[in-house]
């Protein structure tokens, strides 16, 4: 399920947020744009209280809780009203907890056997982080041959220049990123910035529907 409406949008918005502030005008601009499955990185002191005032108030939309450390991050994000739980990593601990944990998680991975094993837990959508830093679109066409049914969510140096070559690969469904909103947009409240990166993002899309 969670795949197959993330397959759908092709790109995950990584939102780091201080305030329910940004947080509204932001969902707002997502919401007009039709992106509804967004992440909340759990970077920032209020972090889940924001997400729990996205999912208050914005019940359209399906927010994750991202750069998820712990399996008690893991419990507090569903009660929170997150929809899914993301990590840069796969910790033992983390890979245990998500077996109880009643929304589903991505495991971060960035090479075969952190794929292999985050597979034999189950996980067949994974985050591949940090993806250029790690060696990118040429590993992770490498990986796709003996893997074939690993999916990979890449994140960590995506843009908009980039992107579509990576959704060009059999294995990467969907990708995710911080550069719809920048650290300057967010502190100007530029909604005008993140709309028209929204608008050159459905300019890209639209050929792949
Ligand atoms: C993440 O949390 O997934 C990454 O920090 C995103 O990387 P980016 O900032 O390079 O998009």
């Amino acid at each position: 399920m969670l795949l197959s409406q993330l397959t759908q949008q092709r790109v995950l918005p990584v939102l780091v947020l201080e305030s329910t502030a940004q947080a509204d005008w932001l969902a707002g601009c997502f919401v007009d744009a039709g992106l509804i499955q967004l992440e909340v990185t759990l970077r920032t002191p209020r972090a889940l209280d924001i997400i729990a005032h996205l999912c208050r108030y914005f019940p359209e939309l399906s927010i994750g809780a991202g750069t998820v450390f712990s399996a008690d991050q893991m419990v507090q994000a569903a009660d929170a009203g997150a929809g899914f739980v993301i990590s840069p990593g796969a910790t033992d601990a983390l890979l245990d907890a998500a077996q109880d944990c009643p929304i589903p998680f991505i495991p971060g991975v960035m090479t075969p056997s952190e794929a292999m094993r985050a597979r034999e837990y189950g996980f067949g959508l994974q985050k591949f982080f940090p993806a250029e830093a790690a060696g990118g679109i040429a590993l992770l066409k490498a990986m796709g041959a003996p893997l074939q049914d690993i999916q990979f969510c890449p994140t960590g140096g995506i843009t908009l220049n980039n992107m579509m070559d990576y959704l060009a690969l059999p294995n990467v469904p969907v990708v995710g990123g911080t550069w719809l909103v920048t650290p300057r947009a967010l502190v100007g409240n530029d909604r005008q910035d993140v709309v028209l990166k929204l608008e050159q993002l459905r300019q890209l899309l639209a050929p792949i529907g």
